[in-house]
């Protein structure tokens, strides 16, 4: 779909949309639709249960004496508690339909509103960004697509006073888009098709948005000492890899040092190794590289956009397979820190491959913080379900930040407890630490935060579990059902408001 904006005026065809406040208030471009077609809008509102709330919508088709075939009606609520991700749902919801409905073109007219610390330029941007993520599909394997699922939206003018600024924050929300899309895509591959190697190939593309991409092979690895992350992939006939994305986006002296650095889970496939997971659901284990992804679409977003930092991205790439030359359950391994690990389970392997990441990443980069994301645990889709990721840190202000970068784009994240306590389930009588902790079924999100956190220094640090946030069954506006893209957004913002101001 292409976007254009423009300076308001009514359109002579296609579809129209225009908005209503709360109570049915009509919009100025409202009440000036309702005149040039004799009352419509006033007689269709008489006729439904539309009351301008927010998510409200209704369509009116081929009406009298304005050239164009349909004008819709979208709920704003009260201005006052308007928020820019409405605005994105808003646009999201309108594709959508517009595309179930068949139409062509739409022109979406936002009127100067009286508004709290927004602006009526990025709202439109916004509502253009929501109909972009909400219309994503991933149709690469559908060879016989029939002509009526086939989306048929393929404009969208959003109209607004001063629509070159809106056109301009519009330039950084699509580059951030095509981020999370990235994210999407990966996710959405089948494991046959997206492997170690298949991944750091697309990784490798990026070089064309000026991002410096390393792949470390398991020679490298090797001569690393990273025993726990081999130990993973070692049942695979797939190689494992490691991929380091740099981009340095502040010029000169300050070029490359002290980066903001970004690490992920990259299980192409998790079949839980010789700790075999049942077969009901195993499909989902293809996104089990979902911290991974996350980490890649982060980085062609900040490229994509030219992000005033220096960060890299550094991602762990292995499938995790039973076979015969697979880890077993009792194998000891040596991680590339020294620390040996006592493998009790070989299902827990996330946290053995982000364990060889994470050290690598600060000891190479000494970065000024370190944010993982992994598909961790089953553990945390039970405490939190789908509604916001597991936050895990050893830093308050990093925590903070987090947070409300997550509540200004709607992807949220809730912080979980860490201790001593809750550490001393990982101790091993026979290795420095063991990959499951002694707890059963209790804490299982938090013994495995501990048992990341052994293999971090001093550098601030937060863990995400975003197990239940990778991967969607349920469709929502700007999030349409499977791989979701979580955390591109989240982490774009969070590097927005918190390193490109000075
Ligand atoms: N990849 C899984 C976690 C997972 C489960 C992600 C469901 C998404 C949906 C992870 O590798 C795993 O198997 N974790 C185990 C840990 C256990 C063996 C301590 C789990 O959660 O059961
Ligand atoms: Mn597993
Ligand atoms: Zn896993």
């Amino acid at each position: 779909m292409k976007f254009a904006f423009s300076e308001i005026s009514l359109p002579k065809r296609g579809s129209l949309a225009v908005t209503v406040y709360e109570s049915n208030e009509l919009s100025p471009t409202a009440k000036a639709v309702d005149k040039a077609s004799s009352g419509l809008i006033q007689k269709a509102l008489k006729t439904s249960r539309f009351k301008g709330k927010k998510g409200d919508y209704l369509e009116i088709l081929a009406p009298e004496g304005l050239g164009v075939s349909r004008v819709i009606l979208i709920g704003i609520g009260k201005l006052s508690e308007l928020t820019q991700t409405d605005v994105e749902a808003a646009g999201g919801s309108l594709a959508k339909k517009l595309n179930s409905a068949g139409a062509q073109g739409v022109t979406v007219i936002l009127d100067e509103m009286k508004l709290k610390g927004l602006k009526v330029t990025d709202l439109a941007a916004s509502m253009a960004f929501g109909a972009k993520l909400g219309t994503y599909r991933f149709r690469k394997y559908k060879t016989d697509d029939e002509e009526n699922s086939a989306p048929t939206l393929t404009r969208m003018t959003v109209s607004c006073k001063g629509s070159a600024a809106a056109r301009k924050a519009f330039a950084d929300m699509e580059a951030v888009a095509e981020g999370v899309f990235l994210t999407r895509d990966l996710v959405s591959e089948p494991a046959n098709e997206l492997y170690p190697e298949s991944f750091a190939a697309r990784c490798k593309e990026l070089t064309s948005l000026g991002i410096k991409v390393e792949i470390l092979n398991e020679a490298k690895m090797a001569k690393l000492g990273m025993g726990s992350l081999l130990g993973v992939g070692q049942g695979s006939e797939r190689e494992s890899s490691l991929v380091v994305m740099h981009w340095n986006g502040l010029p000169g002296k300050r070029a490359a040092k002290e980066p903001l650095a970004f690490v992920g889970k990259g299980v192409c496939f998790d079949t839980g190794g010789i700790s075999l997971k049942p077969g009901p659901g195993m499909e989902e284990m293809k996104w089990d590289m979902g911290g991974a992804g996350t980490v890649t679409g982060l980085m062609k977003a900040l490229a994509g956009r030219k992000a005033k930092v220096n960060a890299v991205g550094v991602i762990g790439l292995v499938e995790n397979m039973p076979d015969g030359n697979a880890q077993r359950p009792g194998d000891i391994v040596k991680s590339m820190s020294g620390q040996t690990i006592e493998i009790l389970n070989t299902d827990a392997e996330g946290r053995l491959v982000l364990a060889d990441a994470l050290w690598y990443t600060q000891d190479r980069f000494k970065p000024k913080f370190m944010i993982d994301l992994a598909t961790l645990t089953g553990a945390i889709i039970i405490s939190l379900g789908h509604e916001n990721a597991g936050l895990f840190s050893n830093d308050d202000g990093l925590c903070d930040a987090l947070f409300a970068a997550g509540e200004a784009v709607g992807e949220g994240v809730w912080r979980l407890p860490m201790s001593k306590d809750y550490a001393k389930q990982i101790k091993s009588p026979i290795a420095d630490m063991q990959n499951i902790g002694t707890g059963g079924r209790g804490a299982g999100s938090i013994v495995a935060a501990e048992f990341l956190q052994k293999f971090v220094n001093d550098v601030p640090w937060a863990h995400l579990d975003i197990a239940g946030m990778a991967w969607s069954k349920a469709d929502k506006p700007t999030v349409p059902k499977g791989g979701t893209g979580y955390g591109v957004r989240l982490l774009d913002r969070f590097v927005r408001d918190n390193y490109e101001n000075s």
